[in-house]
């Protein structure tokens, strides 16, 4: 029971556990491998940035802003800060300020924590991480589709399977103000149809009312206008090219003609990968193009395209599919007797040197009670110093996974044996 004065995490941001570590390294590492076999080279930014980056960025009616952002005032300068609740604004910051497109595109790829002030289930924290990825300065759709291709390698590598893309055009901004009205003049002769939050959203921001999921708007939204329609030639040929691409990939889709995703900065293509074995909270990772962004927030007119995953949700998928990961020593040195103990330090950090991952048992006790950690650390062998041993100057090595004996060797044996 927590003790009164005992302080608890906030609601909504995890500790991570040293048990959980090995798949999130397992997730992270694999990562962080296909990115840089599709040439991204990684960024850091910052955790903190100023709140109007984002209200600029994702856009001044989107839930991320009117609702989501930890945001506050310097209390020092009067500053108005926010914890980045993602990484698209800071990245194209970033991109602005250090000039990194000055001689030419880019690829670029983050890790980290991202912060929303949700509401908390299941795969929606208020800390939760990402890994993004974005591409500046490329206008075509084979960007797009080797931004998607990457991830359904990604999938594979994690060892997931059945997860579904989603894609869909959302036009340029000119194509989307028609479909706006359209649309507006649509949900004004369905308004008996609409919720509290569409009437809000209806001229604010119409086209997340096709986002709904309440059930009575299903039909009513899936009968509406469709934005495809209204895309011109180019908007058009670049959607059809992304779909080719896909295609010849090998990678499967659906369009989904009312996927327009949360944020403002979009153009053109958008996509998210989903599942539906992690319930309410199944998409796994989105994206799009944002080829106007750059030069809303200052820069010079440059084409974007990019994608975040949430981490989170890889990592409960991955759990259920069943894939593991350990970060289990070679060997538990157990060391029994005063004399064992002197030189069983300067034999782990021999072993060490050699390239192995040794726990050293520290704190005395019987040989029983270390030969228990020894198997509780998860170690393949134990290597045992007890007073025969430092006679003979030899180390008994025991098998603690597999079958074997335990034999006495010499320590360049041990060596040999366990990297056997
Ligand atoms: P987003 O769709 O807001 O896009 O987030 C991307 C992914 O982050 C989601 O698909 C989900 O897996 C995960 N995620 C979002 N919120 C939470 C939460 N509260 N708890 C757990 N996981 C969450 C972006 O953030 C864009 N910046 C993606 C992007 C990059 N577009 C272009 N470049």
């Amino acid at each position: 029971m927590s003790q009164k004065n005992q302080f608890q995490s906030i609601k909504g941001f995890y500790d991570i556990l040293p048990e959980a570590t090995p798949l999130w390294f397992k997730l992270e590492d694999i990562a962080r491998k296909v990115l840089s076999q599709y040439g991204y080279n990684n960024i850091r930014m910052p955790l903190v940035e100023p709140t109007e980056l984002f209200v600029r960025s994702v856009g001044e009616h989107t839930d991320i802003v009117e609702k989501e952002m930890y945001a506050w005032e310097d209390q020092l300068n009067g500053d108005k800060l926010v914890l980045r609740p993602e990484g698209t604004a800071g990245c194209v910051r970033a991109v602005i300020e250090q000039n990194l497109t000055y001689n030419g595109s880019q690829r670029l790829w983050y890790i980290g924590p991202m912060f929303r002030h949700e509401n908390v289930q299941k795969g929606r924290q208020r800390q939760f991480h990402q890994v993004g990825c974005e591409a500046f300065g490329f206008d075509g759709p084979d960007v797009d589709a080797e931004q998607i291709v990457l991830l359904a390698r990604l999938w594979r590598e994690l060892g997931i399977t059945d997860v579904e893309l989603q894609i869909n055009s959302i036009g340029d901004a000119d194509e989307r103000a028609i479909y706006r009205q359209t649309l507006i003049a649509y949900f004004e002769q369905h308004a008996d149809c609409l919720d509290d939050e569409a009437k809000r959203r209806l001229h604010a921001n119409p086209l997340r009312i096709l986002d709904t999921k309440n059930p009575r708007m299903q039909a009513m939204c899936e009968a509406a206008p469709k934005l495809m329609d209204c895309l011109g030639e180019a908007s058009k040929a670049h959607f059809e090219k992304l779909c080719q691409l896909l295609t010849d990939a090998g990678v499967a889709y659906v369009v989904n003609h009312r996927l327009v995703r949360g944020l403002d900065y979009y153009n053109r293509t958008v996509f998210e990968w989903v599942t539906t074995k992690l319930g309410a909270q199944g998409t796994i990772a989105g994206g799009g193009r944002y080829d106007t962004l750059v030069e809303k927030l200052g820069g010079k007119s440059t084409p974007a395209c990019g994608f975040a995953i949430g981490l989170e949700r890889v990592f409960l998928l991955m759990q259920e599919y069943g894939v593991t990961a350990n970060n289990a020593p070679d060997l538990y040195l157990v060391n029994v007797g005063e004399l064992a103990e002197e030189k069983a330090f300067n034999i782990a950090e021999t072993l060490r040197s050699e390239g192995l991952s040794v726990v050293l048992h520290a704190g005395g006790g019987s040989f029983k009670s270390q030969m228990k950690k020894a198997d509780r650390s998860g170690a393949r062998y134990a290597a045992i110093l007890g007073e025969d041993e430092v006679a003979s100057g030899e180390i008994s090595l025991k098998p603690l996974l597999a079958q074997g004996e335990q034999q006495r060797c010499q320590l360049q044996q041990v060596v040999q044996k366990v990297k056997d």
